[in-house]
């Protein structure tokens, strides 16, 4: 029988034993398999520093996907530790219901500053998949009161993520989010993944960009305008694999968007809070306007669970001027608007503001061109990112871009080697997301980048002995 510890800040050696004994027993976490299910002990860590994190063994590893894309000002922030503190000790919690808070509705306005232009609304939720799920909502809310029930479809694309809950998860567009799962697929239309590297043969990327933009609009004459609620995209796909559309894509899709009375909702879930260099990259980055745009993670740096869902004033007032002065958008968390949450992502703006975001831009070139010199190893196919998100794509060869011949474990043999020499990676089957603390020094980026070569070349060294790839 396992101890089970009074606190997780015990002795880690004695404890190391008991901890994996207790997950195994007892923890579920997310995206098991069934053959491990409610049996499976994950890596534990157990420290982090700036871009570091240590693990069980001892182990000081760079932090490569910055958790889950979110850490961005780094671990062990004593500012953002302080702020929570002091906050939880001045109003820990108060009810959304009938009550608001000073942290929620000043953050609500600072928000509304980096947004673009009447993008001035703030909905918070507990992360990115129920701000997705808040966004869906109230385009369904909304429609209903203005008296056309019928315009509900929701238009997401092939390799898009958007979450876990049952409607924002229906959006998912990678096949493993839907093999073993139910979804509302009847609300659902998916479009082609907006991937360059995986354009047909002979297709420019323009022309390529014409084929996505034609196809929306072939979608809309089919469906018909008054059937399509809300068209959702990552500005870049960042669980699919970092997909940078082509250019002027979103531009255009936010065009055809407006002439058909379409929302467009710009799920910044990953985007946002610096990641490329901004606030919110909609404007600043890809010139687009999105009616709501949803963030999550970053917004707190991953220190409190918060999410939220920007929206447009002129939605309220559209609702504010209907005949429907009765309907209620029956919609609401217990942890809206959570003060601690609100007063940690201030804590956070001011970082972002005072510096970060300026140190995110300057280093984002050399993060880039550092990992694109990995294409020169004969196991990658493309090396793709913008700001600092950058993904690593293995191939069996160049020429058919074929992962699938290719050892699917491919991201986690780069994973496991790594490890051992200092880098966590977040492997995704044939691919190496990186996405670091915006924190990181040039320097750091050297280092993180030369685990990351070597961990590729133990990894053709293995795939070569074991006949699995000929190079
Ligand atoms: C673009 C995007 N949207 C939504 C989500 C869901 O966010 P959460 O896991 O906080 O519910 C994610 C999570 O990775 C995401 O990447």
């Amino acid at each position: 029988m396992a101890a089970i510890p009074k606190t997780a800040n015990g002795p880690a050696d004695e404890a190391a034993d008991d901890l994996t004994l207790l997950a195994e027993r007892h923890l579920v976490q997310p995206w098991p398999v069934s053959g491990s299910i409610g049996a499976e002990a994950r890596g534990r860590l157990d420290a982090g520093e700036g871009i570091y994190v240590t693990d069980a063994s001892g182990r000081r590893l760079i932090d490569g996907p910055a958790g889950m894309w979110c850490v961005n000002a780094g671990h062990r922030n004593r500012e953002l530790a302080e702020v929570m503190a002091s906050q939880a000790m001045e109003l820990s919690y108060n009810s959304p219901w009938y009550t608001t808070n000073a942290p929620s509705v000043i953050l609500s306005a600072r928000l509304a500053e980096h947004a673009p232009d009447g993008v001035d609304h703030v909905f918070y939720t507990t992360g990115g998949s129920s701000a997705v799920e808040t966004a869906l909502r109230f385009m369904q809310f909304a429609n209903n009161v203005k008296g056309r029930p019928e315009k509900k479809l929701i238009v997401s694309r092939q390799g898009g993520y958007h979450g876990s809950t049952y409607l924002s998860a229906s959006l998912n567009g990678r096949p493993r989010d839907h093999d073993w799962m139910d979804s509302a697929s009847d609300l659902v239309v998916k479009l082609s993944c907006p991937d360059p590297f995986r354009r047909p043969d002979g297709m420019s990327v323009e022309a390529f960009c014409d084929f996505l933009v034609e196809e929306f609009r072939q979608v809309i004459e089919e469906k018909g305008a008054d059937r399509i609620g809300a068209f959702i995209a990552e500005p870049v796909m960042a669980s699919g694999g970092v997909i940078v559309p082509p250019p002027g894509y979103l531009r255009r899709m936010q065009d055809l968007c407006r002439r058909n009375d379409i929302l467009f909702i710009a799920d910044e879930v990953v985007t946002a809070f610096g990641r490329l260099g901004h606030v919110f990259a909609s404007k600043e980055v890809f010139g687009i306007e999105p009616d709501m745009i949803t963030f999550a993670k970053g917004v707190t740096s991953g220190y409190f669970p918060l999410g939220g869902v920007m929206i447009a004033g002129r939605l309220f007032e559209e609702l504010r001027r209907s005949n429907h002065s009765e309907a209620m958008f029956a919609h609401g968390l217990t942890y809206s608007s959570h003060p601690v949450g609100c007063a940690v992502a201030l804590k956070n703006l001011d970082i972002l503001e005072g510096g970060l975001l300026a140190h995110a831009r300057a280093v984002s070139d050399h993060f880039q061109q550092s990992l694109k010199a990995l294409e020169e190893l004969p196991l990658v196919g493309e090396v793709r990112g913008l700001g600092l998100m950058a993904c690593v794509e293995c191939v069996a060869d160049r020429a058919s871009k074929n992962p699938l011949t290719l050892d699917l474990e491919v991201g986690k043999r780069i994973d496991r080697h790594c490890q051992e020499l200092g880098l966590l990676v977040r492997p995704l089957i044939h691919m190496c997301v990186m996405s670091p603390p915006l924190t990181i020094s040039l320097e750091q980026i050297d280092d993180m980048v030369s685990i990351l070569r070597r961990g590729i070349e133990l990894t053709m060294d293995d795939l070569t002995r074991e006949g699995l790839w000929k190079g």
